[in-house]
């Protein structure tokens, strides 16, 4: 099977999830998506980036973001580790987990990598645009657990840049200067960006956060 690519269409599903049967297309709307999987339920790392992505449900729901988990154990199973969640993590498990047993979708979007096991999931993590094309990818081994802050800056700068003629240099954060895209002269970015540009070579010129 082809990998999922940036700009493809990310594939719709029917599965059964902790918030029940959800339609993955229907259920994102005009919303962006994030889709990310783990490795097996009842397991440390797991435990921690789940309650962390609850903590972080009301930033992703003020940028129109909604979240999607998914582990390749059962209902039955989600369910009794959610009460662990919530009790060790200090939270409410307020997004669905996809129970995907028959690894239905897993296969569909290359979650499992079988150099690394055969049966489950690596961290995979997937931004989907309202028009359902995937924005991000990004893989990260069982023992790595991800920075929920990094998905939350990568929104913003994708949102950032669906709008205004701007790239984010590294390490970017909202409310600091970002990078004119190479493709506008200079002097016409003086025009589209009034708050002022600083051309410090021809291609690296830097303007204000247009988005604040
Ligand atoms: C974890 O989530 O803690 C984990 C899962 C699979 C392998 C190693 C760690």
């Amino acid at each position: 099977m082809t990998p999922l690519r940036l700009g493809d269409t990310a594939p719709d599903f029917t599965a059964e999830s902790t918030f029940g049967p959800l339609h993955f297309h229907a259920y994102l709307g005009t919303s962006w998506g994030i889709l990310f999987s783990h490795p097996a339920d009842f397991t440390p790392v797991c435990t921690t980036e789940l309650g962390t992505a609850a903590k972080f449900k009301e930033a992703f729901d003020a940028r129109n973001v909604k979240m999607v988990a998914l582990s390749v154990d059962g209902l039955a199973s989600h369910k009794e580790w959610i009460r662990d969640i919530e009790e060790t993590q200090g939270t409410e498990m307020n997004f669905p987990i996809i129970a995907d047993e028959d690894r239905k979708v897993s296969n569909l979007y290359g979650m499992i990598h079988p150099n690394a096991s055969d049966t489950l999931t690596v961290r995979s993590v997937f931004i989907i645009d309202p028009d359902k094309k995937i924005r991000l990818t990004l893989t990260y081994p069982a023992s790595t657990g991800r920075n929920f802050e990094e998905l939350l800056r990568v929104v913003d700068s994708l949102q950032l840049t669906a709008y205004h003629k701007v790239a984010t240099p590294a390490n970017w954060n909202r409310g600091e200067r970002v990078v004119v895209s190479p493709a506008i002269p200079t002097q016409e970015a003086r025009n589209l960006f009034p708050a002022g540009v600083e051309e410090i070579k021809p291609y690296l010129r830097l303007t204000p956060d247009p988005g604040r």
